[in-house]
């Protein structure tokens, strides 16, 4: 068996609990894995109430051939057992839907340990090549419904509970967010996602500071491209891209020290950053050729 719970190894006490947003895919379902072969219990949510079913469902049966391989010693067989999967569907961005599940999730977490806001939705804006026309402006306000206020939604729901972990145990609670290297630089036909993360990320930065007397950290996670459903839509070359597994595993090291900031990997934000300094040459070699002016 190559992976073990290690809640021993990593401190990690047997109810402690993570609620995980967007887990029933990519990134979020990755890090549904990492988080619990680290021997945290879970909470998960997305929309899709069947595919968080079948996360559930694949997670318990590795935990339990996990604790079966473990038996013969009955320590790491008992720390097999403990994490614990729970479901919370719901759309992050429905606020009557929030408002009713509030309840729930404080039965299932009354304190928190940490909340991983993975939830997000990627459209581009459409303009007619000739006329510069678009139909898609309310579609940048969807965007921004489930990236940055349904990131609010989440978070004024877990803070009572994270301030009750805080309480009871003496100890950090962790805000964890995706924003995107995206927000580094404007890249075309983004204007809805881009911005959504760049919001996201302003408003996990504050909240860093405003928190941190609380025990409350906050880390903002700006991964490069990662092979999901949501970069299978792009039809553009993509650096450094790689698979949901590595990129779950890159946060989960990233984030242990509750940094500020995470991005990842180095090479594509380093690469962003140098054309912050250069702004010009940026948009020199990603602006849409011109066309000429009648
Ligand atoms: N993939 C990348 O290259 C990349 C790069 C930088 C940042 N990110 C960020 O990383 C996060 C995860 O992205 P991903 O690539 O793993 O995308 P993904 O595979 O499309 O997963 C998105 C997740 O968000 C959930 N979701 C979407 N809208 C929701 C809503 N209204 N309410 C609740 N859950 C909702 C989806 O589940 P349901 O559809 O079931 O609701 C799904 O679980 C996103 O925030 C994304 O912006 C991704």
């Amino acid at each position: 068996m190559s992976q073990q719970i290690d809640n021993h190894n990593s401190g990690v006490e047997a109810d402690q609990r993570i609620w995980l947003t967007g887990a029933s895919s990519g990134i979020g379902a990755a890090l549904a894995e990492q988080l619990m072969l680290q021997g945290y219990s879970l909470v998960l949510t997305a929309r899709n109430e069947e595919k968080l079913q079948d996360l559930k469902e694949a997670l318990e049966k590795k935990k339990a051939q996990m604790a079966y391989h473990s038996s013969a010693n009955t320590r790491a067989n008992a720390r097999a057992q403990a994490p614990r999967i729970d479901i919370l569907a719901m759309d992050i961005s429905d606020d009557s839907a929030v408002a009713e599940k509030r309840r729930l999730l404080a039965e299932l977490a009354p304190d928190l340990a940490a909340i991983y806001m993975c939830a997000g939705v990627c459209e581009y804006l459409n303009f007619d090549s000739q006329s510069c026309a678009t139909d898609d402006w309310p579609m940048v306000k969807r965007v921004h419904s489930v990236n940055f206020l349904g990131s609010v939604n989440c978070i004024e729901m877990a803070l009572p509970l994270l301030k009750g972990f805080v309480a009871r145990t003496q100890t950090q609670a962790h805000i964890v967010g995706l924003s995107s290297l995206a927000l580094l630089m404007p890249f075309t036909r983004a204007e809805a996602y881009g911005s959504s993360k760049a919001a996201l990320h302003y408003l996990l930065l504050s909240l860093a500071m405003d928190l941190k007397p609380h025990q409350i950290a906050v880390t903002s996670v700006l991964p490069g491209f990662v092979e999901t459903p949501m970069t299978d839509q792009n039809n553009f070359s993509m650096p450094f891209i790689m698979s949901p597994s590595e990129a779950a595993k890159r946060i989960c090291r990233g984030v242990a020290n509750r940094p500020r900031v995470f991005a990842f990997p180095k090479r594509l934000y380093l690469l962003l950053k140098f054309f912050s300094f250069f702004p010009g040459l940026w948009f020199k070699k990603m602006s849409p050729q011109q066309e000429a002016v009648k």
